[in-house]
């Protein structure tokens, strides 16, 4: 049978209590099937850089290029803590992997699941994807500051956007709005404030569309689609947008489908040429880490779209099918009473019994 390396990256808080139960899921999603994991953790995350100083170096990078795919939990340490201001963990360790393993889709979908307490009382069949640009804009470090402390401080943050790397992304995005049932493309920006970077990406959806005749193109400015995410979140299918905007709508995406407990992301290489990424959209959460009160469903959907990105189809089916099943009988708003390992264990079980025939079940 094929054998997939993967690297984990359990990382900080919560993370290392979700990916535990999401390696579980995978485990009973190919047991005794066509493919076999192997695993090696890396034990990196705000622990790892309190002891030693490293948060990632170039010989854990190499390392971690070597595998198949990864499946990461969260990174960042409290953020009240003065040792990981300003982010240190998160773009010394996320958004590097993200930038070093050109990971320039970062695919977020979002779906009610039948039965889901979402927090809309009628959010109609909301089935969408965000597409986010992950390796520009904002997040490329590229700012500065002057006069640093003083009442004269002059703080840039520069959003890098490069028409090959927008370009890249939209096709991307048009690529797979062609292939879904709705052939919907919104474009999300602030083309009416930030017009440099909004006409270039204006544009490049503009060219791209010529050769994606099927698709529907619209755009909506990132303020108002926040209303739209909101108050009709079914009118959506793919959208595509920038780095930070991305991010943004995304957790709103999470909240709006039932939790970001929910929510699963892939930072993905279309091209192949390094390993694709998978975790969850949300953070390593301190507030409730250690607690088992970690909803582990984005984690483990994330290994249904790490299944699915390496093409074993039927295995991710099987995760979203137990998944969507353990949903269904969620009764309360807030899944307070199963701890992360019960929701885990649940899920792993419905995986086995759809993989046994169904007389047995
Ligand atoms: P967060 O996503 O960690 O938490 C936001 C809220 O959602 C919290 O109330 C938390 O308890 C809740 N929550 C998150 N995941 C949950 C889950 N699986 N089940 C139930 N509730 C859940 O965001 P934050 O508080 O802004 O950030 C905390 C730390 O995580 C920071 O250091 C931040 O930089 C980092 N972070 C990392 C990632 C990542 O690794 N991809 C993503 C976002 C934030
Ligand atoms: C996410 C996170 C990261 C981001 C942070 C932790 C750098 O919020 O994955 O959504 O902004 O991309
Ligand atoms: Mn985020």
């Amino acid at each position: 049978s094929r054998t997939v390396k993967l690297a984990a990256i359990p990382g900080d808080g919560i993370g290392p209590e979700v990916v535990a139960e999401a390696l579980k899921v995978l485990r009973a999603a190919t047991d005794g099937g066509e493919v076999d994991f192997d695993v090696t953790e890396f034990s990196l995350g705000a622990a790892r850089f309190k002891a030693t100083g490293d948060i990632l170096t170039d010989s854990d990078l190499a390392a971690i290029s070597t595998h198949d795919a990864i499946l990461l939990g969260a990174v960042g340490g409290d953020p009240r803590d003065p040792e990981l201001r300003g982010g240190i963990i998160e773009r010394g360790l996320l958004l590097k992997l993200r930038f070093a393993l050109d990971h320039y889709v970062n695919l977020r979908p979002t779906k009610v699941y039948p039965g889901v307490p979402s927090p809309l009382s009628d959010p109609g069949a909301v089935d969408f994807v965000v597409v986010r640009e992950g390796t520009e804009g904002p997040y490329v470090g590229n700012g500065g500051s002057l006069r640093t402390g003083t009442p004269h401080e002059i703080a840039n943050e520069v959003s890098v956007n490069t028409a090959y790397g927008v370009e890249r992304v939209v096709r991307y995005a048009f690529e797979l709005a062609a292939k879904r049932p709705a052939h919907k493309l919104t474009l999300v920006h602030k083309t009416n404030v930030l017009v440099f970077s909004g006409s270039l990406w204006q544009r490049t959806v503009d060219a791209v569309a010529v050769d994606y005749p099927t698709v529907a193109v619209d755009y909506q400015h990132v303020d108002a689609a926040t209303i739209h995410l909101v108050a009709n979140p079914s009118r959506f299918d793919v959208i595509v947008t920038d780095n930070l905007f991305g991010d943004i709508l995304t957790d709103l995406a999470g909240a709006i489908s039932g939790g970001i407990g929910l929510a699963a992301s892939g930072n993905i290489n279309p091209d192949g040429a390094f390993p694709s990424m998978f975790e969850p959209v949300h953070g390593s959460a301190p507030d409730i880490a250690g607690q088992q009160k970690a909803d582990p469903t984005a984690a483990i959907l994330s290994t249904a779209l790490l299944l699915d990105h390496l093409g074993l189809l039927e295995a991710a089916a099987r995760v979203t099918e137990a998944v969507e099943a353990d949903i269904a009988a969620r009764t309360t708003t807030v899944d307070g009473a199963r701890s992360t390992t019960e929701i885990g264990d649940a899920i792993a079980r419905r995986v086995s019994s759809i993989l046994t025939p169904s007389s047995a079940r």
